[in-house]
């Protein structure tokens, strides 16, 4: 089979690439990126050279380019990773979240319902849930939660969940939708709350958090996620949505305690730093519907996940070194500069 990843070159779809190329030699990879500052191709050195990997530099919200791609390569799957996915940054600066995430998926939408395929699947989030209380840890996101975002990322993110089940329903496309819990892993660009963290440290820098560190995410591992993924192109449901996460809530705090301890270093190192504007409280998924359908379950604890990814960043700086000497430096000096 031919399999379209988009956003390749990012943090999850990296991961996915690697994966699929591993798994299933005899499946081609057709990656399709367009390198924006959170595009890497060190992401994807180790598998460039392999003969079930391509490699093609596009906009996912270029029709042209995106047809002629199809055209030539005649997908059988596409999986829709490519997004503008830092919701910091779409505060900042939403217009660009809005082109990539809601024209971007209709253009490959357009293109999937144009020149045939089996299997498109929306790579989505757990934000387009919104949030829920602090105070209610018996509260979960199901299925049926119903959408209510928060940012500009996330409302952007809901709009194309909502394209993905129109043109499913009007146009009966093959479409699948997952809506995952927060990542963590190899690859992760150092913007987010752990590299950031890690990298920070490393450069004996301050750990920001935000507001009073109280609030929660549902950690999940990268590799968790993409195996999760193959089974719902394999064997999912068409027309079904899955969320995807494994029931594992921390609060921000215990995070960055926790990778400090990790680093061996003190927790003086913490900033508290002005809060997000609109910031999520808690996240938690309810992941009941693909462990009854699919029998996914996690297989990488936080512990030795997290292990993982610390080492993982002490063992490859010049991954992250190369990143946040560009145009990372600016963006920093904006985002924290006068917090
Ligand atoms: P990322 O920012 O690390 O990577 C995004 C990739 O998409 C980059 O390689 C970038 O160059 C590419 N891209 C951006 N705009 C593009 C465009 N117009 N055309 C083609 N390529 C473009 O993101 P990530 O964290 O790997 O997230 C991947 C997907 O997973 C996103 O859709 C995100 O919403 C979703 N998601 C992320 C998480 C998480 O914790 N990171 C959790 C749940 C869902
Ligand atoms: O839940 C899935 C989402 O997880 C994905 O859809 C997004 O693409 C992904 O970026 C992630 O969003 P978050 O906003 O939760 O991730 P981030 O790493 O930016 O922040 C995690 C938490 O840490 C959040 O509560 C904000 C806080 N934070 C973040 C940064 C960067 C800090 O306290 N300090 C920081 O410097």
């Amino acid at each position: 089979m031919n399999i379209i990843v988009t956003g390749g070159a990012g943090f999850i779809g990296g991961n996915f690439c690697h994966y699929m190329t591993e798994k299933y030699p005899e499946d081609t990879i057709l990656c399709i990126d367009k390198l924006t500052y959170a595009g890497n191709m060190e992401t994807l050195a180790l598998i460039m050279d392999k003969p079930n990997f391509k490699f093609f530099q596009a906009d996912i919200a270029d029709r042209e380019s995106i047809n002629k791609i199809f055209e030539e390569e005649k997908p059988d799957i596409v999986v829709n990773f490519a997004a503008e996915s830092h919701v910091d940054r779409s505060i900042t600066d939403p217009e660009v979240f809005l082109r990539t995430n809601i024209i971007g998926t209709s253009v490959m939408l357009d293109a999937c319902r144009a020149y045939g395929i089996k299997r498109y699947h929306q790579v989505s989030t757990d934000e387009v849930y919104g949030d829920l209380p602090l105070d209610r840890p018996d509260l979960f996101f199901t299925e049926e939660t119903p959408i209510h975002t928060s940012s500009p990322y996330s409302a952007s993110k809901a709009a194309a969940d909502l394209l993905v089940q129109a043109y499913a329903r009007t146009y009966h496309l093959p479409c699948t939708i997952s809506r995952c819990s927060n990542n963590y892993g190899p690859y992760q660009f150092p913007e987010k709350l752990i590299p950031l963290i890690i990298s920070n440290v490393l450069n004996d820098k301050k750990v920001p958090v935000y507001g009073n560190g109280e609030n929660v995410r549902d950690w999940l591992y990268v590799d968790d996620h993409c195996i999760a993924i193959d089974l719902i192109i394999r064997k999912g449901t068409v027309g079904e949505v899955y969320n995807i996460g494994g029931h594992n809530e921390k609060t921000n705090l215990e995070v960055v305690k926790t990778v400090l301890a990790k680093l061996g270093k003190s927790e003086e190192l913490i900033s508290y730093v002005a809060d997000r504007l609109g910031h999520d409280r808690r996240y938690a998924i309810d992941p009941t519907k693909i462990h009854k359908e699919l029998g996914w379950l996690p297989t990488t604890t936080f512990e030795t996940g997290i292990q993982k990814t610390v080492d993982w960043y002490l063992n490859n700086r010049t991954w992250w070194e190369n990143i946040i000497s560009g145009e990372y430096i600016d963006y920093y000096e904006k985002m924290y500069g006068n917090r």
